[in-house]
């Protein structure tokens, strides 16, 4: 009996057979142009029916011009969007996979810049996330909406797909007919459940061959009350997630970032047990527990999005045994940053992600011998490539361990769980590379292991501003705080400038710590650069450790007992702050780098990383992938 035997047996949705059980579900890509697909949205979804999934359910799709929630939302009323749909269909088929797009409206959520439609909902009542004031549709335009669409399911059943899934989650215009605190119309509109059975009633008559499916929040009492109906409608399928688009905290729901439980739909989903078979979704990121949510009657389906942004082949992955092959999804949400920065989809763990037609695998050549010096993400990603196309490598790191500044952030909450997953995954990736750790590799060392091309990922240090003045209070780092300093006062100033995370780690570390903090934050937001459901989690966790947030207030001075603070935005307010102690977040700068010396030498070598300027996870893992791939074709082969 095969152990994930659960996951990999068929099922029925209606009138549409699943290969398996693992579901790619809804995600926008912005591989849009137009609000058409584009040739990187087929490649992107071939690669996941390649991969093995079963069913793969394309983003959420506007049936009205008026629901768009983005720029680079897809038009599923454009009589153009067939060819694309033909062209996808096309593309995951011969892989088994089953293929449908889930069909939305937005109505009073909108994300986006000026020129923006107006906003339309089932009453006048503002957002307070996006902060978008709509109108309250008319009677006719309901009507047009719901007309809408069946027309978006005709679109779909003319390009070849098996199944439609109508969006009733997240806060979006089906859940806001069903609020009665959003839904405060005075015609019949107002009975909350009505838009619903009309629009299923619509489509199920425009397109009678598809599946039908209906996605709701499973933390959402809405959705339980209104659960019991989709039987009675003969749906054929409820798709669960979590999350409220429309608050800062219930937005974090739908795409929830690590430290968050990994198996939080679990428990959600037993109230939706009866009806239609489930696919529940959120943070199931291994094989194994999707297996056992099914088994344990949770599902009769799990949806692995995220799972399947970093790896597409986990379910072919699975099948066969090949679980150390894995690239586990780290939950540091880059996938849904790109989302609201509107750039295509991309994963700080697999660069292939997003880049299915620009970024073709390396095909082995020649042995060769690589020396990465450096063993962060970048110099990791960088030996990780190299041994898996065949070539010796030889892992130099400074440090004690692996992981650079990800293990470093691994020891605050909001790191910990990244962290691991992170070098869980970097330690099946290594297999077979000869790591040497606590080796301070200058150019010559370098040169002493005879290297055919040299990877330099020798990552970043925390800025030092020379002309700041800091005396009668002990100052520290935040990376100091990170790897277990405490300072020995009861009071601390964390001077964060709101770029990267560690002042707001090292603020919830003294906090845990039982010191008293202030995190003066020099930005308009606490940690402006990161995404933002991570962001709303750090806030949440800081506030309720009694940190005391200090907004637009930069470093000064320290001295005698005390720190001065100004006003970015008013630079004449300069504040005096009394404290034991001043933790230091001020950016970072590049580690130093024998790559010139090397080069001098007739090296073949490549930088990757923050030595060549600090950024994130995922630039580090995409430039050491890059380069490994680089230098290693210019490298001298090895007889
Ligand atoms: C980049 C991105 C875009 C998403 N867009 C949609 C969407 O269009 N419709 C939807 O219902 N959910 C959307 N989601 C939510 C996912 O379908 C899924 O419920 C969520 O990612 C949690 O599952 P996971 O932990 O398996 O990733 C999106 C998620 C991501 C990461």
């Amino acid at each position: 009996m095969h152990a994930l035997e659960h996951l990999f047996r068929p099922l029925a949705l209606g009138p549409v057979a699943l290969h398996n059980r693992i579901v790619s579900t809804a995600h926008q890509t912005t591989l849009v142009h137009d609000h058409l697909p584009t040739g990187d949205f087929v490649a992107y979804h071939a690669a996941r029916a390649q991969g093995g999934a079963g069913l793969i359910v394309l983003e959420a799709t506007a049936v009205h011009p008026s629901g768009l929630l983005t720029p680079h939302t897809l038009g599923g009323y454009l009589p153009g969007i067939v060819a694309g749909y033909r062209e996808v269909a096309a593309a995951v088929h011969p892989f088994e996979a089953r293929l449908f797009v889930q069909l939305f409206h937005g109505g009073r959520e909108q994300i986006g810049s000026a020129p923006r439609a107006p906003a339309l909902a089932p009453s006048a009542v503002p957002t307070p996330r996006f902060r978008v004031e709509p109108r309250a549709l008319t009677a006719a335009e309901v009507d047009e909406i719901v007309a809408g669409y069946a027309q978006a399911a005709v679109l779909a059943a003319e390009g070849g797909l098996d199944g439609v899934e109508i969006s009733a989650a997240h806060r979006y215009l089906v859940e806001q007919f069903l609020d009665p605190a959003l839904n405060r119309r005075d015609d019949a509109w107002r009975a909350g459940p009505r838009f619903l059975v009309a629009v299923l009633h619509a489509v199920r008559s425009a397109a009678p061959g598809l599946c039908v499916g209906v996605r709701l929040s499973a933390d959402s009492e809405r959705a339980v009350r209104v659960a019991g109906l989709l039987a009675d409608e003969g749906v054929d399928y409820v798709s669960l997630a979590l999350g409220d688009s429309s608050t800062y905290l219930g937005s974090v729901g739908i795409v929830p970032p690590a430290p968050v439980d990994e198996n939080a739909i679990a428990q959600a989903a037993g109230r939706f047990e009866g009806g239609p078979p489930r696919i529940v979704t959120t943070r199931v990121v291994d094989p194994a527990t999707a297996e056992r949510l099914i088994a344990d009657g949770c599902a009769e389906a799990v949806g692995m999005t995220r799972a399947l942004i970093a790896d597409p082949e986990l379910p072919a992955k699975a099948r066969s045994g090949r679980l150390h092959e894995l690239v586990r999804c780290v939950g540091c949400n880059a996938c849904i940053a790109h989302y609201h920065a509107g750039t295509p989809i991309a994963c700080a763990v697999n660069p292939e992600t997003g880049r299915e037609l620009r970024l073709p695998r390396m095909v082995a050549q020649a042995r060769r011998r690589l020396v990465v010096v450096g063993g962060g993400p970048a110099g990791i990603a960088a030996a990780a490539e190299a041994v898996r196309t065949g070539h010796e490598v030889v892992l130099l790191e400074r440090s004690p361990g692996l992981g650079g500044q990800v293990a470093l952030a691994g020891a605050a909450p909001a790191g910990e769980s990244l962290a691991a997953a992170f070098l869980d995954n970097a330690a099946r990736q290594l297999a077979g590379v000869e790591v040497r750790l606590g080796v301070d590799a200058d150019a010559d060392a370098v040169l002493a292991l005879e290297p055919d091309a040299v990877v330099v990922a020798t990552g970043a240090r925390p800025y030092r501003d020379p002309s700041l003045t800091l005396g009668g209070v002990e100052a520290l780092s935040a990376w100091e705080v990170l790897e277990g300093r405490l300072p020995a006062g009861g009071s601390v100033l964390v001077a964060d400038w709101g770029g990267d995370p560690s002042g707001l780690d090292a603020s919830e570390l003294l906090a845990a710590a039982g010191r008293s903090v202030a995190l003066a934050v020099a930005s308009h937001a606490a940690g402006e650069t990161v995404h933002q459901y991570r962001r709303n989690l750090y806030l949440q966790r800081l506030y309720r450790a009694g940190v005391t947030v200090l907004h637009h207030r930069e470093l000064v001075a320290a001295a005698d007992g005390a720190v001065q603070l100004r006003n970015v935005f008013a630079p004449e307010l300069v504040e005096t702050v009394r404290v034991d102690a001043v933790v230091l977040a001020l950016g970072r700068v590049p580690e130093a780098s024998p790559a010139s010396a090397l080069a001098g030498r007739g090296t073949a070598v490549e930088e990757a990383g923050d030595c060549r300027s600090p950024r994130s996870l995922e630039e580090a893992v995409l430039e050491g992938t890059l380069a490994a791939r680089g230098v290693l074709a210019l490298g001298s082969a090895r007889p």
